[in-house]
C-alpha cells in the first residue's frame, strides 16, 4: 500500500503536522497548486497558514488552490457556501491572488474545472477530510472510483441536517457539485486529516485497507503519494476537536 499513516496525540499536532507538510511544499515551489476542503478537521491547519503568513514566514501570492467541492445554488457570499468559508478561514487572512482562486460551482461544468486544473499543471497538495461514512468531497458510498468533477444529489439526511443553517427550506441545497474520486487520485500528493473518537470506526474500515466504493476513500490506498495524519481518538479512543469547533 502507498498511504502513510502518521498517529499525532490530538487535534493541534494533526493541524500542526499538516501546516508544517503545506508550509514546506510552498517553500519548495511558490507556484504551488493546492486542493482545499472544508469542514471542521482542516481548520487548525488554515489557522496556522493564517499565522505563518501573518509572522512574514510565507508568501501566498503565486499560490493556486483549487476547492474539492460547493453547494449548488448559493450565492458565493452566502454564509453556508464553502467559498464563504475559505474567504473567512483561509484567503482573508493571506496574500493569496483571487484570479487563482477556484472552485466547481464558478464554472460551466464538471469539465471546465477539469481543464483548469490540467491548465494549472495538475495539482501538487490535495487536502482532505473524510466522514463518517468514508466520503471525499461529496463522493458519497458508491461513487465511482473512475468519477470525475460533477453535480451530484444530496441524500435526505444531509439536506434535512442542512436544514437549519437556513432561514427558509427552500434554500437548502439539494445538489453539490463535487471533484470526482479520479479528479482527487491525479493530485501529486494527497494528505488525509482525520480527527476525534466519531471518525475511529470510518478510519478502522479504511485502514482495512481492501478498496471498496463502500468507503470512497479507500481508493487512496492506490495512491502513490498519500500521507493520513490522524489523531489518536480517530485511532481508537475519543473526540478532540478544539471547543469553538
Ligand atoms: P468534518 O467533515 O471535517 O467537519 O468532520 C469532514 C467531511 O465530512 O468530509
Amino acid at each position: 500500500m502507498s498511504t502513510e499513516k502518521v498517529v499525532v496525540s490530538n487535534y493541534q499536532e494533526m493541524a500542526a503536522r499538516a501546516a508544517e507538510i503545506v508550509l514546506q511544499r510552498m517553500q519548495e515551489k511558490p507556484k504551488l497548486v493546492l486542493g482545499l476542503a472544508t469542514g471542521s478537521t482542516p481548520l487548525g491547519l488554515y489557522e496556522r497558514l493564517v499565522e505563518s503568513y501573518k509572522m512574514g514566514k510565507t508568501d501566498f501570492s503565486q499560490v493556486t488552490t483549487f476547492n474539492l467541492d460547493e453547494y449548488c445554488g448559493l450565492a458565493k457570499n452566502h454564509p453556508q457556501s464553502y467559498r464563504y468559508f475559505m474567504d473567512k478561514y483561509l484567503f482573508s487572512g493571506v496574500n493569496i491572488d483571487y484570479r487563482r482562486v477556484h472552485f466547481p460551482s464558478e464554472v460551466e461544468d464538471g469539465d471546465e474545472y477539469e481543464q483548469k486544473i490540467m491548465e494549472a499543471g495538475g495539482i501538487d497538495l490535495q487536502i482532505l477530510g473524510i466522514g463518517r461514512n468514508g466520503h471525499i468531497g461529496f463522493n458519497e458510498p458508491g461513487s465511482d472510483f473512475k468519477s470525475r468533477t460533477r453535480v451530484v444529489d444530496l441524500t435526505e439526511m444531509t439536506i434535512k441536517d442542512n436544514a437549519r443553517f437556513f432561514t427558509q427550506p427552500a434554500e437548502v441545497p439539494r445538489q453539490a457539485v463535487t471533484m470526482g474520486l479520479a479528479t482527487i487520485m491525479d493530485a501529486k500528493e494527497i494528505l488525509l486529516l482525520v480527527s476525534g473518537s466519531g471518525k475511529a470506526a470510518v478510519m478502522e474500515r479504511l485502514m482495512m485497507k481492501k478498496p471498496s466504493v463502500d468507503v470512497p476513500a479507500s481508493v487512496l490506498h492506490s495512491h502513490t503519494k498519500t500521507t493520513i495524519i490522524v489523531d489518536k481518538k480517530a485511532d481508537g479512543g475519543q473526540r478532540d476537536l478544539p471547543s469553538s469547533l
